[in-house]
């Protein structure tokens, strides 16, 4: 019988650029470095606890049309068009050639027409994660980001000396990480930004016999690459997944996998990617990655994940 992936609930806690402040009645409330955000969150089914004056002093609500996708902002207090926010990554212990102890990230964030701000915060705990494990490792490392958005992963691993290859099928999308570089300071370390299907490119990377240490992936429910291929998560999925065991060297470090919005449990990521390792030395772990309010300290869960890396199980 296969082993079942460890469980966990994972909290980013380091944040002081990000806050969620309240949740509630489908709502939540956030601060991105200065400026509050109201945004739906279905999952939000109790009741708010700051007073309808402190909601309402939010700088901008977004509207949707409808529970997936689509809406627009109303702004309510004057906003700069983008703004600086940064996160600071854990302290790790550092490896020779490797970025020495802990480092910081830098990024824009703004308002987009699709509610998000340029950044994911509750996944955050995987970026200290990969980060740790590439710092520890003595040889070079290579990693592969994809969906990558605006590149704060990408940013992360190289920060902690990776050579990271970054794919995405938006050119604007890739086009804002690449800001994001030089903001962070990190135009010199080497990131290749690619825009791809990422399917696509994980099958030729397979075909050409590329190969990874570690692959961190955030495929939303429904996407289109560049040339209108269709991303469709639990058809795609599967396929993706196969071609990331292809391309994982034979003593790989990690595989990271964040679903959001999907009617998917942690545990059957969990075991979906169990089939794409294989390899029962190192660490399996699924749950959801959530944030902590505030006003109550209630947990908003905001997606699932499965993750393994080569770090043996704890006892
Ligand atoms: C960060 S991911 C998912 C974000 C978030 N988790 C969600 O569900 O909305 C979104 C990124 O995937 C990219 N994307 C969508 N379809 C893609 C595809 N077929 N190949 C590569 N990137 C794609 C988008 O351009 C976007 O930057």
């Amino acid at each position: 019988m296969e082993k079942l992936p460890t469980f966990s609930i994972l909290e980013s806690s380091q944040w002081s650029d990000y806050e969620l402040l309240d949740s509630g009645d489908g709502l939540k409330l956030e601060r991105f470095g200065s400026y509050t955000f109201v945004r739906p969150e279905v999952q939000a089914m109790w009741h708010r606890r700051w007073t309808n004056q402190e909601w309402n002093s939010a700088h901008a609500v977004f509207h949707p049309t409808n529970e997936e996708s689509g809406g627009h902002w109303e702004l309510k207090k004057k906003i700069p068009e983008r703004w600086e926010m940064k996160y600071p990554i854990a302290s790790a212990p550092s490896s020779i050639g490797k970025e020495a102890g802990p480092g910081e990230i830098r990024f824009w964030a703004m308002t987009t027409p699709g509610r998000h701000l340029g950044v994911f915060p509750e996944t955050a705990p995987h970026w200290d994660f990969m980060a740790e494990l590439i710092r520890r490792t003595l040889r070079p490392v290579k990693v592969l980001n994809l969906f990558g958005y605006t590149g704060l992963a990408s940013l992360v691993a190289a920060q902690a000396g990776a050579q990271v290859t970054h794919v995405d099928a938006s050119k604007k999308s890739v086009t804002w990480a690449r800001e994001n570089q030089s903001l962070s300071g990190l135009n010199e370390k080497p990131i290749r930004w690619i825009v791809e299907d990422a399917l696509k490119f994980v099958q030729r990377e397979g075909r050409r016999g590329s190969r990874y240490d570690g692959i961190i992936l955030d495929p939303p429910k429904f996407g289109r690459g560049p040339k209108g291929e269709i991303w469709e998560v639990y058809k795609s999925l599967p396929h993706l997944l196969d071609g990331c065991r292809q391309i994982l060297t034979d003593n790989p470090l990690f595989l990271i996998l964040t679903i959001y919005a999907v009617k998917a449990s942690a545990i059957h990521l969990g075991q979906l990617m169990q089939e794409a390792v294989s390899d029962p030395t190192g660490s399996l772990e699924c749950g959801e990655l959530v944030t902590r309010e505030k006003s109550a300290g209630r947990l908003l869960s905001q997606a699932v994940f499965a993750r393994w890396s080569s770090r043996p199980s704890q006892p």
